[in-house]
């Protein structure tokens, strides 16, 4: 490579040990990353690969030499799981390791084969009938208002209301999860946690798994047709989760699903905020939710990053040698741009079509909420779009995350 080559790969490398260390600090990401998929496609921070074209990053997530579990186990160990006092934290541990999303090859499969069952569309269908009516009730409290949070209010709301009543449990459970997942989010970020960031994922990890015990012991006792119930039922070829399996089955759900479906929705509505042409389009043309929802997966989607992967042994992506033992990163934002598959991939156009983006990843890790998501996003964008009139940025919001991308607050106010 000459010397000009060369030099403009490292300072890319120092813009992405940057970007990854200080997201919000250093704002849209877009035009690194598109010299990174041009010139350093499979590039390094912080001892990291990290993958911005679409082919890699689905190589990254459909190739089974990348190994989730591995890391997992790895991020595990670095915060403590090796020194569990007592029984209850080595079990919550292997119930956090154990769980879908960390497990690869054919435990992934058993898992995912008896968990499908809890998200047939079937299922979907009977769910979205109680979101149509959350949805109908939120926006009615904030008819009439001329200026309110539209995150807290209504985006974060909903996935927050329906995936307590989906478990059948208090609305004011979700404050204690919240504050859970955020101890164990937080730490993942970190290479080398203190002690204090331990003794905190150490407490989340704990309080999930006892929070989830108490619950199931709960329905066991009296099962109804929650999700709870259904997963303690759920099985596969006669196979069922196993007490560990389950109680890290719940604690990913959580994890996984409603922060992320509250940043779609609140991170789209932005968007259209941004975008007068493109809302006013949607008003007019309601019929064009499902494909606006897609635009807003892969334009601004809360998920930006994979979770870490490892190569079992020595690979090449993009042909690109890595080796065995090599976290493996994969952005999921870098690769809904990439102009190799996406027309004008910079602009927000709702009525883009094609649109096969990564925003629920693909391969066998493909997001099995997304069914859930999208029609959570779906009711909600039909439901602004006829029932509210037209709305304004109140203040540019403020980016209070870049991991998994959103905003402290989204004020509008009515026109
Ligand atoms: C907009 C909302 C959502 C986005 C953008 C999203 C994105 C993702 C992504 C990128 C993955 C793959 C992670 C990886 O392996 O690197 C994933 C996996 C997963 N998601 Fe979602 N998700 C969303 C909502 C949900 C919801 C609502 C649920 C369920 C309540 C859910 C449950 C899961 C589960 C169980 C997995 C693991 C699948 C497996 O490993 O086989 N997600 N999601």
């Amino acid at each position: 490579m000459a010397d000009d080559g060369e030099s403009r790969v490292a300072a890319l490398r120092r813009d992405l040990q940057r970007a990854m260390s200080d997201q919000v600090g250093f704002g849209r990401p877009d035009s690194l990353y598109a010299e990174l998929r041009e010139i350093d496609p499979v590039s390094e921070a912080n001892g990291i690969r990290v993958a911005t074209r679409f082919e890699d990053v689905l190589t990254g997530y459909r190739d089974q030499c990348f190994s989730r579990h591995r890391q997992a186990v790895a991020e595990a160990l670095a915060h403590g799981a090796g020194n569990a006092r007592d029984e209850t934290l080595k079990l919550a541990w292997e119930a956090s390791t154990a769980m879908l999303i960390n497990a690869d090859g054919p435990d992934h499969k058993r898992l995912r084969q008896i968990l499908e069952v809890a998200f047939k569309p079937t299922q979907i269908r009977k769910w979205a009938e109680r979101i149509q009516s959350i949805t109908d009730e939120l926006i009615a409290n904030v008819s009439g208002r001329r200026e309110f949070d539209f995150l807290r209010e209504l985006a974060f709301l909903l996935p927050e209301r329906v995936i307590c009543e989906l478990m059948g449990v208090p609305l004011e459970d979700h404050g204690l999860w919240g504050k859970w997942t955020a101890d164990i989010v937080a730490a993942a970020r970190t290479h080398e946690p203190c002690p204090a960031t331990m003794k905190a994922v150490e407490d989340a990890h704990r309080n999930f798994f006892l929070y989830f015990r108490d619950l199931v012991r709960q329905r066991r006792a009296n099962m109804g047709d929650d999700l709870v119930s259904l997963l303690i039922r759920a099985e596969s070829e006669g196979d069922r989760l196993s007490e560990v399996e389950l109680l890290g089955t719940l604690q990913m759900l959580i994890e996984a699903g409603h922060e992320t479906t509250g940043n779609l929705i609140a991170n789209g509505m932005y968007e259209l905020l941004r975008h007068p042409d493109q809302y006013a389009l949607l008003r007019d043309r309601p019929e064009l939710t499902d494909a606006a929802v897609e635009e807003m997966l892969r334009y601004c989607s809360p998920a930006q990053w994979s979770l870490p992967r490892e190569p079992v042994v020595d690979v090449e992506l993009g042909g690109v040698p890595v080796q065995a033992g090599t976290p493996v990163l994969l952005s999921l934002l870098a690769a809904n741009r990439d102009p190799s598959l996406f027309d004008k991939p910079d602009s927000f156009d709702i009525q883009r079509n094609p649109n096969r983006h990564l925003a629920f990843a693909g391969g066998p890790h493909f997001c099995l909420g997304n069914q859930l998501a999208r029609t959570e996003a779906r009711i909600m964008f039909r439901g602004i779009m006829t029932r509210l009139p037209v709305l304004e940025l109140a203040e540019e919001p403020r980016l209070r995350d870049a991991f998994v991308r959103g905003y402290d607050s989204l004020r509008v106010r009515v026109t």
